[in-house]
Protein backbone atom coordinates (compact mmCIF):
# COMPACT_ATOMS: atom_id res chain seq x y z
CA UNK A 1 0.00 0.00 0.00
CA UNK A 2 1.20 2.87 -0.68
CA UNK A 3 2.04 5.83 1.86
CA UNK A 4 0.04 8.41 1.70
CA UNK A 5 1.07 11.57 3.18
CA UNK A 6 0.88 15.51 1.76
CA UNK A 7 4.98 15.61 3.37
CA UNK A 8 5.81 13.59 1.07
CA UNK A 9 5.99 16.11 -1.57
CA UNK A 10 8.28 17.89 0.34
CA UNK A 11 11.01 14.82 0.36
CA UNK A 12 13.70 14.99 -2.26
CA UNK A 13 15.11 11.21 -1.03
CA UNK A 14 14.17 8.29 1.22
CA UNK A 15 18.34 7.50 2.88
CA UNK A 16 16.99 4.77 5.15
CA UNK A 17 13.17 3.08 4.43
CA UNK A 18 10.82 1.85 6.70
CA UNK A 19 12.21 -2.01 6.63
CA UNK A 20 15.68 -0.83 7.19
CA UNK A 21 14.64 1.13 10.14
CA UNK A 22 12.80 -2.26 11.53
CA UNK A 23 15.83 -4.11 11.09
CA UNK A 24 17.75 -2.45 12.95
CA UNK A 25 15.72 -1.32 15.52
CA UNK A 26 15.44 -4.80 15.93
CA UNK A 27 19.12 -5.54 16.25
CA UNK A 28 19.49 -2.72 18.50
CA UNK A 29 16.63 -4.23 20.81
CA UNK A 30 18.21 -7.73 20.47
CA UNK A 31 21.67 -6.11 21.92
CA UNK A 32 20.01 -3.89 24.25
CA UNK A 33 17.98 -7.60 25.83
CA UNK A 34 21.55 -9.39 26.15
CA UNK A 35 23.25 -6.39 28.12
CA UNK A 36 20.26 -5.61 30.41
CA UNK A 37 19.32 -9.07 30.80
CA UNK A 38 18.69 -9.67 34.75
CA UNK A 39 19.26 -5.80 35.14
CA UNK A 40 16.31 -2.69 36.19
CA UNK A 41 16.69 -0.92 33.18
CA UNK A 42 14.59 2.08 32.65
CA UNK A 43 15.06 4.49 28.89
CA UNK A 44 15.07 8.05 29.09
CA UNK A 45 14.09 9.14 25.56
CA UNK A 46 14.79 13.22 25.04
CA UNK A 47 11.62 15.22 23.80
CA UNK A 48 10.45 15.28 21.05
CA UNK A 49 12.82 13.55 18.69
CA UNK A 50 13.07 10.54 20.68
CA UNK A 51 9.46 9.27 20.79
CA UNK A 52 9.08 7.34 17.62
CA UNK A 53 12.20 5.46 17.95
CA UNK A 54 11.55 5.25 21.20
CA UNK A 55 7.79 3.16 21.26
CA UNK A 56 9.33 0.99 18.45
CA UNK A 57 12.43 0.26 20.31
CA UNK A 58 10.42 -0.81 23.73
CA UNK A 59 8.18 -3.12 21.76
CA UNK A 60 11.59 -5.37 20.68
CA UNK A 61 13.35 -5.00 23.67
CA UNK A 62 12.91 -8.34 25.37
CA UNK A 63 13.18 -7.48 29.69
CA UNK A 64 11.50 -6.10 31.57
CA UNK A 65 11.79 -1.85 31.25
CA UNK A 66 10.32 1.26 32.31
CA UNK A 67 10.66 5.12 30.37
CA UNK A 68 10.01 8.62 31.36
CA UNK A 69 11.40 11.24 29.29
CA UNK A 70 13.07 14.68 29.72
CA UNK A 71 13.07 18.23 27.64
CA UNK A 72 15.87 19.98 27.41
CA UNK A 73 16.04 23.01 25.64
CA UNK A 74 17.61 24.13 22.54
CA UNK A 75 20.71 25.69 22.44
CA UNK A 76 20.41 29.42 20.67
CA UNK A 77 23.20 32.33 19.92
CA UNK A 78 23.21 32.50 24.03
CA UNK A 79 23.05 29.57 25.89
CA UNK A 80 26.35 28.26 23.21
CA UNK A 81 28.11 31.62 25.68
CA UNK A 82 26.68 30.74 28.63
CA UNK A 83 27.57 26.82 28.12
CA UNK A 84 24.02 25.51 29.38
CA UNK A 85 20.95 23.72 28.19
CA UNK A 86 18.19 23.89 30.67
CA UNK A 87 16.42 20.57 31.59
CA UNK A 88 12.21 21.85 31.14
CA UNK A 89 11.06 19.19 32.13
CA UNK A 90 12.59 16.40 34.47
CA UNK A 91 11.87 13.28 35.08
CA UNK A 92 9.63 11.53 36.81
CA UNK A 93 10.73 8.87 38.81
CA UNK A 94 13.85 8.16 40.42
CA UNK A 95 16.71 6.62 38.74
CA UNK A 96 18.62 5.69 42.09
CA UNK A 97 20.18 1.83 41.56
CA UNK A 98 18.74 1.79 37.90
CA UNK A 99 20.37 1.07 34.66
CA UNK A 100 19.73 3.92 32.56
CA UNK A 101 19.72 4.06 28.93
CA UNK A 102 19.70 7.68 27.28
CA UNK A 103 17.69 7.72 23.86
CA UNK A 104 18.49 10.20 21.47
CA UNK A 105 17.00 10.41 17.80
CA UNK A 106 20.21 11.73 16.19
CA UNK A 107 23.41 12.92 17.75
CA UNK A 108 24.65 15.94 15.85
CA UNK A 109 27.39 18.41 17.62
CA UNK A 110 27.00 17.02 20.76
CA UNK A 111 26.13 19.68 22.19
CA UNK A 112 22.39 18.99 23.81
CA UNK A 113 23.88 16.21 25.91
CA UNK A 114 26.92 17.67 26.85
CA UNK A 115 25.63 21.52 27.88
CA UNK A 116 22.20 20.07 29.70
CA UNK A 117 25.10 17.94 32.11
CA UNK A 118 22.11 15.17 31.44
CA UNK A 119 24.70 11.88 31.64
CA UNK A 120 26.12 13.56 35.11
CA UNK A 121 22.99 14.60 36.23
CA UNK A 122 21.83 11.15 36.10
CA UNK A 123 24.64 9.79 37.67
CA UNK A 124 24.76 12.41 40.55
CA UNK A 125 21.48 10.69 41.25
CA UNK A 126 23.12 7.33 41.58
CA UNK A 127 21.96 4.96 38.47
CA UNK A 128 23.27 2.32 38.72
CA UNK A 129 24.47 3.18 35.07
CA UNK A 130 23.81 5.14 32.19
CA UNK A 131 24.63 4.57 28.08
CA UNK A 132 23.31 6.71 25.39
CA UNK A 133 20.80 4.81 22.44
CA UNK A 134 20.91 7.13 19.55
CA UNK A 135 19.16 5.82 16.09
CA UNK A 136 21.27 8.25 14.14
CA UNK A 137 25.28 9.58 14.72
CA UNK A 138 26.14 12.37 12.37
CA UNK A 139 30.05 12.34 13.85
CA UNK A 140 31.67 14.91 11.13
CA UNK A 141 29.32 17.45 13.06
CA UNK A 142 30.63 16.49 16.62
CA UNK A 143 31.90 19.88 18.30
CA UNK A 144 32.28 18.28 22.01
CA UNK A 145 32.68 14.42 22.43
CA UNK A 146 29.43 12.40 23.20
CA UNK A 147 30.15 8.69 24.43
CA UNK A 148 27.68 6.61 21.90
CA UNK A 149 26.91 3.33 23.20
CA UNK A 150 24.02 2.35 20.65
CA UNK A 151 24.15 3.27 17.59
CA UNK A 152 21.45 2.86 15.00
CA UNK A 153 23.20 4.43 12.16
CA UNK A 154 25.55 6.86 11.29
CA UNK A 155 24.62 9.24 8.59
CA UNK A 156 26.74 11.98 6.39
CA UNK A 157 26.82 15.76 7.25
CA UNK A 158 22.91 16.48 5.64
CA UNK A 159 19.32 17.38 7.37
CA UNK A 160 17.62 14.78 7.50
CA UNK A 161 13.53 14.35 8.91
CA UNK A 162 11.59 11.60 9.72
CA UNK A 163 10.46 8.62 12.29
CA UNK A 164 10.56 11.54 14.90
CA UNK A 165 13.12 14.23 12.83
CA UNK A 166 11.65 17.16 12.85
CA UNK A 167 11.61 20.28 10.52
CA UNK A 168 10.47 23.69 12.23
CA UNK A 169 8.28 20.58 13.80
CA UNK A 170 7.32 19.40 11.17
CA UNK A 171 7.44 15.49 9.03
CA UNK A 172 7.82 13.53 12.80
CA UNK A 173 5.88 11.28 11.73
CA UNK A 174 7.10 10.08 8.12
CA UNK A 175 7.41 6.38 8.51
CA UNK A 176 11.05 6.53 6.76
CA UNK A 177 14.04 8.75 7.03
CA UNK A 178 14.65 11.43 3.95
CA UNK A 179 16.23 14.30 2.88
CA UNK A 180 13.69 17.69 1.89
CA UNK A 181 13.81 19.04 -0.78
CA UNK A 182 16.09 22.45 -0.99
CA UNK A 183 13.25 24.57 -1.82
CA UNK A 184 11.97 23.71 1.61
CA UNK A 185 14.86 25.21 3.29
CA UNK A 186 14.30 28.36 0.74
CA UNK A 187 17.46 26.95 -0.64
CA UNK A 188 17.45 25.91 -4.52
P1 LIG B 1 23.15 18.15 18.92
O1 LIG B 1 22.91 18.88 20.20
O2 LIG B 1 23.79 19.04 17.89
O3 LIG B 1 23.87 16.84 19.08
O4 LIG B 1 21.78 17.86 18.24
C1 LIG B 1 20.79 17.26 18.87
C2 LIG B 1 19.44 17.67 18.35
O5 LIG B 1 19.46 18.49 17.17
C3 LIG B 1 18.71 16.42 17.96
O6 LIG B 1 18.10 15.81 19.06
C4 LIG B 1 17.73 16.95 16.93
O7 LIG B 1 16.59 17.43 17.59
C5 LIG B 1 18.45 18.11 16.27
N1 LIG B 1 19.05 17.68 14.98
C6 LIG B 1 20.35 17.56 14.67
N2 LIG B 1 20.54 17.15 13.41
C7 LIG B 1 19.29 17.00 12.88
C8 LIG B 1 18.81 16.56 11.59
O8 LIG B 1 19.53 16.22 10.65
N3 LIG B 1 17.46 16.53 11.46
C9 LIG B 1 16.59 16.87 12.46
N4 LIG B 1 17.01 17.27 13.67
C10 LIG B 1 18.35 17.34 13.88
MG1 LIG C 1 14.71 18.63 17.10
Amino acid sequence: MPVVSKNDDDIERVILSEEQLAKRVTELAEEISRDYAGKDLVLIGILKGCVVFLSDLIRKIDVPLSFDFVAVSSYGADTKSSGVVRILKDLDESVESKHVLVVEDIVDTGLTLRLSYLLENLRSRRAASVKVCTLLDKPSRRRVDVPVDYRGFTVEDQFVVGYGLDYQGKYRGLPYIGLLKPEIYGGG
